[in-house]
């Protein structure tokens, strides 16, 4: 028995010298404790339920040139590609047909009008299918505040927006220096989407060069004073194609990476008990059960891919995504059993909107 763990469960507030233990915990039957605190409370506050987002990934041109990412503008040896409008309506509304009321658009970002307009387009012609009734999240990037509200009045619900890591140092560490790339930058966006009233997500990678347990921890500390209605948070998976690939010999083994991605859902369940965190596709790319572990962590969230067959595989931000070419129907029922497998019930047809947020507007 483990005193000084069981001290820190039953606390009310965690200290940072707290997260960084908790992060740092090792021995299997404290990580079996910690993780069901977490499943506890995550039944407790949001109920044994696992929702469902419909994940399309419309576009992978992005203007940035992040140093990790595999879709970055200087990475020439991808092929881009653009789903049209009429694509994306049509995959939306056979989501809905097919029994789920949740979706996120995802992107590399753009911020030209006719990408801006397209979104709109898309955001009117899914809430008028639905009659307003399908959660649509966005996951679109740094935008203009002007921008965020035209796409919420058309209909959006939430929007994603990582930090990436909290740290400015390390930020600058892992993105080039130029205007586009701006820590504050990504700081004021996250606030202006919170001033329009969305639902918002935010996020780390986890396991990055030079990226420190203090640092995690405050990552952590970072999602909660933003008080955040979502979390997605995944394991950084180093891509050939990219600059950050220079640094992979100060990476810890991928194992070590998908363990501290599952401890950092469990402590941030217990940091903020109500809201929606997502069981990420990268810790499927480093174990095939990696998305149950994230359940079994406390997540309660799930993004089965959606997109298109021909534009699969091609959203390529880190390597060995999974890609699976079974039919719409297949992939839910594939997810749903998987779910089952952790005591959690598969939820579809619910919105599944974050009961931190619906409490926040009361
Ligand atoms: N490994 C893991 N996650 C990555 N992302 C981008 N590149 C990588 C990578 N190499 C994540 C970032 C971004 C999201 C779209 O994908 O966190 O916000
Ligand atoms: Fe673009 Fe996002 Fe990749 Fe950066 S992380 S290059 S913004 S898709």
């Amino acid at each position: 028995m483990n005193s000084h763990l069981n001290d820190i469960l039953n606390k009310s507030s965690l200290t940072k010298a707290d997260i960084v233990y908790l992060l740092k915990l090792n021995n299997p039957s404290d990580l079996d404790l910690l993780f069901q605190q977490a499943v506890n409370i995550r039944n407790e506050y949001c109920g044994a339920k696992v929702f469902f987002r419909g994940l399309i990934e419309i576009s992978n041109i992005c203007r940035k040139n992040c140093l990790y990412c595999g879709i970055r503008i200087e990475n020439k040896a991808i092929v881009r590609y653009d789903i049209s409008e009429k694509e994306i309506i049509d995959t939306a509304f056979s989501a809905w047909d097919n029994g789920l009321a949740s979706i996120v658009l995802q992107s590399g970002e753009r911020t030209d009008k006719v990408f801006i307009h397209k979104i709109i387009r898309c955001l009117q012609a899914i809430s008028d299918y639905t009659q307003h009734k399908m959660r649509i999240t966005l996951s679109l990037g740094e935008q203009k505040k002007e921008t965020y509200k035209l796409w919420k009045e058309a209909g959006a619900d939430a929007y994603l927006l990582r930090i990436e890591t909290s740290d400015s140092d390390l930020f600058r560490k892992i993105h080039p220096d130029n205007r586009l790339h701006r820590f504050e930058d990504r700081l004021r966006a996250l606030e202006h989407l919170k001033e329009i009233g969305f639902q918002v997500g935010t996020g780390v990678m986890i396991g990055l060069p030079f990226q420190s347990i203090e640092s995690l921890a405050d990552d952590l500390i970072f999602i909660q004073n933003l008080d955040a209605d979502m979390a997605g948070m995944g394991p950084y998976l180093e891509h050939q194609e990219t600059p950050l690939f220079l640094w992979r010999n100060h990476l810890t083994d991928v194992n070590e990476r998908l363990l501290l991605t599952l401890k950092m859902y469990a402590i941030l369940r217990i940091l903020m008990k109500d809201i929606n965190i997502a069981s990420t596709t990268a810790t499927d790319a480093i174990s095939s059960s990696g998305r149950l572990k994230g359940i079994l962590a406390g997540a309660n969230v799930i993004m089965p891919d959606i997109t298109p067959e021909k534009y699969l595989g091609k959203y390529t931000i880190y390597p060995n995504k999974p890609v699976s070419k079974l039919t719409l129907r297949k992939v839910l029922e594939k997810a749903e059993t998987m779910v089952k497998t952790s005591g959690c019930e598969p939820v579809l047809a619910d919105r599944g909107d974050p009961v931190h947020y619906l409490l926040k507007s009361l």
